[in-house]
Order: structure tokens, then sequence, then C-alpha cells
């Protein structure tokens, strides 16, 4: 059965991008389809600058929403990275077959590092070795797809060279995995800066629908969204990127192409309009979902043992054989 690992981590409240790049398509296809883990991936969080409160508080919103969206324990694996000690285990063995050049070269790094050093905070050694961890993520699973949105196609990438790379130096321990996207909306760009990526963390959240607002905020969200100069609806993600943006959001929503959608459209107002609703209906039964699960804590960290366990389980033998194979000694 094909295996399928993905995760997003709690650096910041979920967001729509999250939601369509990635999440939907695990509660919806992926978990029916594969076997499936997905995990809150909270390691990452500690590769910028953060509060270990609100880290906290977000690691358990984020595990709290995967179910609030679908993601059923009996079908799938849902946990916490931290739980499962094989990740990190890995993680360093795949640092002895990576070169520091390729870490260098990952266009994340490169972005947030700079934002970094501008901003004057210092740059966390973590944060260029974090697609390693990533690696060993998906490697110790004998992971086959990633589902994932397009920002992580690097990272995957480069997942696949180290299993190669390691495969070839110490002998056939790791399956190599490819990365899937969605068909639309695999990048939901800002709505304030549609030539940037919707991301959790951007200084104002004027752009951003986290999948929490108030119907009224996403409405005001998207009716403020910024749009071109022109005036017809056209869909041209290079030349005009807002509307653009617009009519991938309403097409992820609808089921829709974003291409004929844009025939539908005479004016900017329209279309925002039905933007709007659409995503306030999209996401009207995962806050609701979301509502009753935070009541029932208890539940959820009942899920996250059991899927911490699980996983823990499907990953040791390979994590070993790694071990083996790369020159450490077998426990007895
Ligand atoms: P992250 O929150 O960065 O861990 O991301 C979790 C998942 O959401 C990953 O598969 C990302 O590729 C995906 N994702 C994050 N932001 C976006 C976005 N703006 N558009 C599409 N997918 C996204
Ligand atoms: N790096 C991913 C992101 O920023 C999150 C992530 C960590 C991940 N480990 C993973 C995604 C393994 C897929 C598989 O979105």
């Amino acid at each position: 059965m094909t295996r399928i690992f993905s995760g997003a981590k709690p650096t910041g409240h979920l967001t729509l991008g999250n939601y369509l790049g990635a999440v939907r398509r695990w509660a919806e296809v992926d978990q029916h389809r594969a076997d499936a883990l997905f995990c809150v991936v909270d390691l990452h969080a500690l590769t910028v600058d953060h509060d270990p409160g609100r880290v906290r508080r977000l690691s358990r919103q984020a595990a709290t929403l995967l179910l609030a969206a679908g993601l059923d324990p009996e079908l799938c694996t849902v946990f916490v990275q931290s739980h499962v000690d094989e990740h990190t285990r890995l993680s360093y063995v795949l640092e002895c077959v990576a070169a520091d050049g390729e870490m260098r070269r990952m266009i994340q790094y490169k972005e947030k590092s700079a934002r970094e050093r501008a901003g004057g905070v210092s740059v966390r050694l973590s944060l260029l070795t974090y697609p390693v961890l990533m690696a060993a993520d998906i490697l110790a699973y004998g992971t086959d797809e990633v589902p994932v949105g397009d920002d992580q196609s690097q990272h995957v990438e480069l997942t696949r060279d180290l299993a190669l790379r390691f495969n070839q130096r110490y002998g056939q321990v790791f399956v190599v995995p490819r990365a899937t996207h969605p068909p639309v909306a695999a990048r939901v760009m800002d709505l304030q800066e549609p030539t940037s990526k919707m991301g959790k963390s951007h200084e104002s959240g004027a752009g951003i629908v986290y999948l929490l607002d108030d119907p009224d905020v996403i409405r005001k969200k998207i009716m403020r969204a910024v749009t071109d100069s022109g005036r017809e609806v056209v869909y041209d993600p290079g030349a005009r990127p807002g509307v653009s943006n617009l009519l991938e959001i309403l097409a992820a929503c609808s089921g829709g192409n974003p291409k004929d959608l844009s025939g539908v459209y005479e004016s900017y107002g329209s279309l925002k309009r039905d933007t709007a609703e659409a995503v306030v209906e999209l996401l009207r039964p995962v806050q609701a979902r979301h509502r009753e699960l935070a009541g029932d804590q208890g539940y959820v960290e009942g899920v996250l043992r059991a899927g911490a366990e699980k996983a823990r389980g499907m990953a040791r033998p390979r994590v070993d054989e790694a071990y083996r194979a790369i020159g450490l000694l077998a426990t007895a």
C-alpha cells in the first residue's frame, strides 16, 4: 500500500494556504487511499525565534485543527513530531550524508536567514539543517508520496537526493519519495501582497486568512484584497497576480478551474464577494468541529498518544537499519 507522510509546523495559526495547499487533500483524498501519517512538526517551529508557551499552544491547536479538518484517526496516523525520537535519531545520520553547500542553496533558508540578519537577529543553526530533519521525517517511514504545497518542492527534492545518496553509499535502506501537489491553489498568495506566499507569520495579518478567523473577518480580508490595475477579470498569474489568486481560491473552493471562472465575472467586486462567501462556507464545518474538539482536549491528547506509539513502531526498524548500514554498532 502507498505510504504517505506530510506535516505542518506550528509557527503560527494555520492559514487558508495550508488548508488548500495541503490539509484539505490529506483529509478528503490521501487518508482514504493510502497508509498515511500526518504530523505536527513542532521541532521545526524551534528554528526561528520562538516563545515556548506559544509553540505549545499552537501545536495543540494545529493537532485539533487537523482533526477538525477531517483527519480520522481510524484511517490515518496523527501525531506530534517531538513525541517520536526516531526523527532526530535519523536526522543526525542524514546530516552525515548531506553537504553544507546544498543546505545553503535552499531557497527558504536563503530568504529566511536574509530576513533575520537584516533584522539583527542571529540565525539559528537549525534553520540551516531543517531540511535534513524534514528528510528524516519523510524517510523514516518509507514514504512514497509527500502531499505538500509548491513551496516545499525543493525540500522534497533534497530528500530524494539524500535517500539516493545514502542507498548508493551504504545499501538500500530508503524508499525514494516524491512530492504531490493539488491541481489548483498549490501556492495561495498573500491577499495584500499577491507576489508572496500566504504565510503564517507575515507581519500584518491583513493579507492572510486564518482557518479560525470569524466569517466577517474573512469577508473583510477578501473584499480588501489587492487587485491589479486593469478592469477585466483575467487569469494570468504573472501579469495579474492579485485577481489570479482570487480566481485560484474560488476555483479551489468551488471545484472549478480558474481560467473558466474568469469568464464568468465582469467586475472585481463580484469576484471578491463570491470568493469570500465560498471561503466562509468551506471553512464553516471545520470551525464548528474545531469548537467541539477544543472543548475535548482529552480526546485530542488520546489521539496524539496513540498516534505517536504507532508512528514509533513504524519508524524504528528502518532507522535502526540506517544506523547499522552507516557503520554504527547494533545494540545487543
Ligand atoms: P507549513 O505551515 O509551512 O508547515 O506548511 C504546511 C503545508 O501547507 C505544506 O505542505 C505547505 O506547502 C502548505 N502551504 C503553506 N502555505 C501555503 C500556501 N500559501 N499555499 C499553498 N500551500 C501552502
Ligand atoms: N517543511 C514543511 C513546511 O514548512 C513542514 C514539514 C516538515 C513537512 N517535515 C515535513 C512537510 C515532512 C512534509 C513532510 O511546510
